[in-house]
């Protein structure tokens, strides 16, 4: 029994000096420390052997058992610390942590407002809940005017009787163009602002429309403002915001707020002016509306016709964007789409 203790002792020795990794780490254990390894056998033999050697050779085995546990726990640290650092795949590339952007239209918002700075526009703000004097009365809309009607103007309803009686009725704003009024109330020609903000219609949501949208009305009120000035305005701002070679036209229109009035196209996007579902088949996609102040608004405002001439332009945010992002439909802005939003 003696002699199979010193050969187990010798081989333990000796198997300390192979081993080299985890798995012969493991092969250590299975072969001195478990239930049927050489260890546990020798216990298993210690009932076989004499009565008065069993004390001695009991305690020459607990320490043989002792010093096999100790080396093996010695051992595990070592390696196992070793296989730790292989576990970490240096050629994996990394986790990339997202990073939020501001919104396109925010942005476009962001780019128009700079491109009119740098044309010497101020900026100016209104309320998006407006009075039907500011919205249309003061823009020379006549009563039945259309636009008006419940089928394009959120009125705002209430139960108080004395406002339900109320002629001048709360709308939300349909456009921008009621800060033009706010503006010549508050301050004295010359007047060169932008007024950009959140409008509101009752409208059938499509692929062109939204119930809810942007605009950016601009005013300039001085002694001689031409329609040419106007003009080179509006050209100026398409060439810095679709560049150079940009394509752009103008159209003679109506608005009730101005005389004359002109809407300006830009080429499509999609079809490069060849007709799409876009563009409705003409190759061009309307970005503003605009024309020399009518007096009747000047008048509303304050201001002297006689004296004073001045222009206006009210463009659709939304749809400046589309064209710069090439979205062709101005429901995906607003549908929250993480995949659409982080192009741009
Ligand atoms: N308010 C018009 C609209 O919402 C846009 C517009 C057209 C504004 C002509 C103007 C303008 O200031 O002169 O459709």
């Amino acid at each position: 029994m003696l002699s199979k203790i010193q050969e187990i002792n010798n081989s333990l020795q000796e198997c300390v000096k192979h081993i080299k990794n985890v798995n012969d780490v493991e092969e250590f254990r299975l072969k001195f420390l478990v239930k049927k390894g050489l260890i546990q056998q020798l216990f298993d033999e210690l009932k076989d052997v004499p009565k008065e050697q069993k004390p001695l050779l009991g305690k020459d085995l607990n320490i043989l058992r002792k010093n096999a546990e100790s080396i093996y726990e010695e051992l595990k640290e070592k390696f196992s610390a070793k296989t730790s650092t292989v576990k970490i795949d240096v050629t994996l590339s990394g986790r990339r942590q997202q990073c939020g952007s501001l919104h396109p239209v925010k942005q476009i918002q962001d780019e128009m407002i700079s491109i009119f700075r740098s044309m010497g526009f101020e900026i100016a703000e209104g309320p998006q809940i407006e009075d039907e004097f500011h919205n249309f009365d003061a823009l020379n809309f006549q009563p039945d005017h259309p636009a008006r009607d419940m089928q394009d103007t959120f009125f705002i309803k209430s139960d108080n009787i004395e406002f339900e009686k109320n002629t001048n009725k709360l709308v939300l704003r349909t456009h921008t163009s009621p800060v033009q009024i706010r503006l010549m109330h508050a301050q004295k020609p010359p007047i060169r602002s932008i007024m950009p903000g959140r409008v509101y219609r009752n409208e059938a949501i499509s692929a062109r429309s939204l119930a809810e949208f942007h605009q950016i009305e601009g005013l300039h009120i001085d002694k001689n403002v031409s329609f040419a000035e106007l003009k080179a305005t509006m050209m100026t701002f398409a060439r810095k915001m679709y560049g150079k070679d940009s394509k752009f036209r103008f159209r003679p229109s109506f608005f009730p707020f101005t005389e004359p009035s002109a809407e300006m196209d830009i080429s499509c996007f999609l079809c490069k002016g060849n007709g799409c579902r876009i563009c409705k088949g003409s190759g061009w996609l309307e970005i503003v509306g605009c024309g020399m102040v009518h007096p009747n608004v000047l008048k509303a405002g304050n201001i002297d016709s006689e004296v004073y001439s001045g222009y206006a332009f009210g463009f659709g945010i939304e749809r400046v964007a589309l064209l710069r992002t090439g979205i062709n439909d101005i429901r995906y802005f607003y549908e929250n789409d993480i995949r659409i939003l982080q192009q741009f």
